[in-house]
């Protein structure tokens, strides 16, 4: 191993708003734009750089709705960001190791989107860990108990729940042309938002002096992101298969058109997934050429090179692996690194 310095600042995650998704794409000009490439320079969006009173008008391609919801909300607009950068942060960790990896597909700053295919279950997945991003961020803004929203009760200990309305407010005032879509979009939407309330956990404080505990007060945390991305990861493997129903007004099952799918607690999609084998640019698909693998595991894990490389097999070479490693942190504010580096092994897909 080896070591050499290297300074990075702990704080470019705070907005990276350079992350989008569906049916928002948003602009925000230079201010988002990093500098990665002398570390110690980073510049990063500040809750100062997207104020309140600018952040509605630096937003591009949000729907009517979406824009009244903003003005309306103005203070939490820059946790709804956050939210959906914890989404997709969250998304391409649970898929990491998948051929489908959740990378967004088109990047042109300052204009970026993150489709996945309309109807698949990744795009179930995609909007479900959004929805439960911006549900938890808004929720964790809200229980610091420093706003005041019209028509919400603050109420710290509420939290969670007006989260989850307020996200739930902002996401289904987002637009589909195809109904069907449409419907497949609100019910995941309301599958991601449910989970960040089922993995929420009870927590209780006696009050008072005594030790029997008579009064307690009790009250929900929210679990971790990575509980919640881990929770959506598994419902995704599980989706059902639905269409719409003959008036278009709710999805039911493709094997059992008498039954729908159960709210809240099953990802649905519409079409199957293609293999995401090959590149396929007008859908949006990368494809896996390049991407490494491992060629021995011992569980069937979806980065085994038989499969990340679809058969085409792959090439063998040797990297130098650098990391950082040894972090100190100093006062005050930026955390002083050394970077190790190794020799490594690596196969990727031809
Ligand atoms: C990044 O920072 C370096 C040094 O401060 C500067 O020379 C360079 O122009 C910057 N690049 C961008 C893209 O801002
Ligand atoms: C809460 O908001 C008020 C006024 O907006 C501000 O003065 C105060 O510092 C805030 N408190 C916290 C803990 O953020
Ligand atoms: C969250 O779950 C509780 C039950 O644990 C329920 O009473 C509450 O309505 C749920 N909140 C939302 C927004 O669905
Ligand atoms: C995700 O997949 C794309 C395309 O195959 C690849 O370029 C990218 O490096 C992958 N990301 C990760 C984190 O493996």
């Amino acid at each position: 191993m080896r070591f050499s310095h290297g300074i990075f600042t702990n704080w470019t995650a705070i907005l990276v708003l350079q992350l989008f998704m569906m049916d928002i794409a948003l602009s925000v000009g230079k201010q988002a734009s990093g500098n990665q490439s002398t570390g110690a320079s980073t510049k990063y969006v500040t809750s100062a750089a997207l104020t309140p009173a600018t952040i509605c008008t630096s937003i591009h391609g949000v729907t009517s709705k979406q824009m009244r919801f903003c003005e309306k909300y103005r203070s939490l607009m820059a946790s709804i960001f956050e939210g959906i950068a914890i989404g997709i942060k969250e998304c391409k960790f649970q898929f990491r190791k998948r051929r489908w990896n959740c990378t967004s597909l088109i990047s042109k700053p300052p204009l970026y989107r993150n489709h996945a295919v309309p109807g698949t279950k990744e795009d179930a997945f995609t909007h479900a860990i959004i929805a439960a991003g911006i549900a938890h961020s808004v929720a964790r803004a809200l229980s610091s108990g420093n706003f005041t929203l019209p028509g919400v009760k603050s109420d710290t200990k509420n939290s969670i729940n007006n989260g989850i309305q307020l996200a739930k407010e902002f996401l289904d005032g987002q637009d589909s042309k195809n109904q069907e879509i449409k419907l497949m979009n609100t019910h995941n939407n309301e599958v991601g938002l449910a989970v960040v309330n089922t993995s929420a956990v009870m927590e209780c404080k006696c009050i008072g002096p005594s030790k029997s505990c008579n009064v307690r007060t009790c009250w929900k945390r929210l679990a971790g992101f990575r509980t919640v991305g881990k929770g959506l990861h598994e419902l995704y493997m599980k989706s059902v298969k639905v269409k719409s129903n003959q008036a278009q007004s709710s999805l039911v099952l493709v094997g059992d058109p008498f039954s729908k799918p159960t709210a809240k607690k099953e990802f649905v999609h519409i079409k199957d997934s293609p293999n995401y084998c090959d590149r396929k640019a007008s859908l949006g698909i990368l494809g896996t050429h390049g991407r490494t693998c491992v060629r021995d595991s011992n569980d069937k894990e979806a980065d085994v090179c038989d499969i990340m490389c679809c058969g085409r097999g792959y090439d063998t070479r040797i990297v130098m692996r650098k990391w950082k490693c040894r972090c100190k942190f100093y006062w005050c504010c930026f955390v002083k690194c050394k970077s190790c580096t190794e020799d490594a092994i690596v196969q990727s897909c031809k």
